[in-house]
C-alpha cells in the first residue's frame, strides 16, 4: 500500500480474557465482613448494577491477562505476532515501573521489532490507544496494530474502603487494527482535564525504593459520577458531528464499564434506548481500561456487533481523561 493513499484503519479482531476466579457480591461481603467492613448485594447492585467481578491470583500479572486477550484477537483476525509492527498497551497496574507491559506483552508474544509501548489515561486508556494506533496507521506509521486494555486493579484496592473497593476487578480486553481502503474509524475525540486529578487518583509513587504516599485507589464517586455524565455526552456529541453522522446512526453504544447508572443516563441523553447498549458491568465489574475492549468483545462473540454495525465507544476516568470514538465495525 502507497504511503500516499489515504488510509483508514479497521477492526480486524477482538479478544478478551478473565482471571478464573470469580467473586460474587455476596462472597465479597462475606470477605469483607470478616474484616468488619459492611457492604451488601443489595446496596452494590442498587448503586452500580454489579454483580460480580474477577480477580487474579497473586503472581497472575497485566501482561499475563493481555498475552490471553491478544492471542485470541490475533486468531479472530486470521493473524499471527509476526504480523504486528504496534503494540499499545493501555493499563494503570502495569507489571513493573519500567519497562513497559506492552514490552513484557510483545516479549511473550514473540512480536520482536513491534513498536511498543504503555498508555496511561486511567479508564480511558483504550480509547487513547485505539486513538494513537488509528492516527499512526492512517500516517503510515504502523500498519497491523494490537491495541490491548489490560489491568490488575485488584492490587491498588483498599479492601477497608468500601465505597470503591466493591467496584473494580481484573481482566483484559484486545483489538486488532488494520491499514485498510474502507473506514474502519470514522472520529475520535479525546479530552483531559487535570484540575481533576484529586477526585480519582492513586497517590504514592517509588523513591529511593521505598512507597511514598499512599499506594491504593482513592475515589470521590459522586464528583466523578457528575463529570462522568456530562463529559460522556459531549465526546458523543462531538464524534457524531466530526464524522457527520447523527445519534439515529449509532447500532451500538459501548461505555466505559463503571456504573449501570452512568450508562443509563449517557444513552437518556443520546435517546438511545437501552438494549442498543452493551453492558457488561453486571458480571466484570469497573476494569478500568480493559472494559471497554472486553465489552467489545463480548459483543462480538455474542453476534450483537456485527460487521458494518456503526459502534460508538466511550471512556472516562482518572486525570480526569475521556474520549470517544466512532467506528463501522
Ligand atoms: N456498601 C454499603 N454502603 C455503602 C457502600 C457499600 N459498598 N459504599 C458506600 N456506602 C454508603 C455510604 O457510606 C453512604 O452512607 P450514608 O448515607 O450513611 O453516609 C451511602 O452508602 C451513600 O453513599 P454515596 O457515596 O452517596 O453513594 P452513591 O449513590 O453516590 O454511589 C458510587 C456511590 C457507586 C461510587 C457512585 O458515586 C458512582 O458510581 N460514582 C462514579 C464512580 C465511577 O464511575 N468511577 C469510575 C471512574 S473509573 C476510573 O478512572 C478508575
Amino acid at each position: 500500500m502507497s504511503s500516499i493513499t489515504p488510509r483508514y484503519s479497521r477492526i480486524t479482531g477482538t479478544g478478551s480474557y478473565l482471571p478464573p476466579n470469580r467473586v460474587s457480591n455476596e462472597a465479597l461481603a462475606a470477605q469483607l465482613a470478616r474484616d468488619g467492613v459492611e457492604t451488601s448485594d443489595d446496596w452494590i447492585v442498587e448503586r452500580t448494577g454489579i454483580r460480580a467481578r474477577y480477580f487474579a491470583a497473586p503472581d497472575v500479572t497485566s501482561s499475563e491477562l493481555a498475552v490471553h486477550a491478544a492471542r485470541h484477537a490475533l486468531e479472530a483476525a486470521g493473524r499471527t505476532a509476526a504480523d504486528i509492527d504496534l503494540i499499545i498497551v493501555a493499563t494503570s497496574t502495569p507489571d513493573m515501573v519500567f519497562p513497559s507491559t506492552a514490552c513484557i506483552l510483545q516479549n511473550k508474544l514473540g512480536a520482536f521489532g513491534a513498536a511498543a509501548f504503555d498508555v496511561q489515561a486511567v479508564c480511558s486508556g483504550f480509547v487513547y490507544g485505539l486513538t494513537i494506533a488509528d492516527s499512526m496507521i492512517r500516517s503510515g506509521a504502523a500498519t497491523r496494530a494490537l491495541v490491548i486494555g489490560a489491568e490488575v486493579f485488584s492490587r491498588i484496592l483498599d479492601f477497608k474502603d468500601r465505597t470503591t473497593c466493591v467496584l473494580f476487578g481484573d481482566g483484559a480486553g484486545a483489538v486488532v487494527l488494520e491499514a485498510s481502503d474502507q473506514p474502519g474509524i470514522l472520529a475520535t475525540d479525546l479530552h483531559a482535564d487535570g484540575r481533576h486529578v484529586e477526585i480519582l487518583c492513586v497517590p504514592g509513587n517509588v523513591s529511593g525504593g521505598q512507597v511514598l504516599g499512599d499506594p491504593l485507589l482513592k475515589m470521590d464517586g459522586q464528583a466523578v459520577f457528575k463529570l462522568a455524565v456530562g463529559v460522556l455526552e459531549s465526546a458523543a456529541r462531538a464524534v457524531l458531528h466530526k464524522a457527520g453522522r447523527s445519534e439515529a446512526d449509532i447500532d451500538w453504544l459501548i461505555p466505559h464499564q463503571a456504573n449501570i447508572r452512568i450508562m443509563q443516563s449517557t444513552a437518556r441523553k443520546l435517546k438511545l434506548p437501552m438494549d442498543k447498549v452493551v453492558v457488561t458491568v453486571a458480571e466484570h465489574g469497573n476494569t478500568s481500561a480493559a472494559s471497554i475492549p472486553l465489552a467489545l468483545d463480548v459483543a462480538v462473540r455474542r453476534g450483537q456487533v456485527k460487521r458494518g454495525d456503526t459502534v460508538m465507544l466511550e471512556g472516562v476516568g482518572g486525570g480526569f481523561t475521556w474520549g470517544a470514538v466512532l467506528l463501522d465495525y
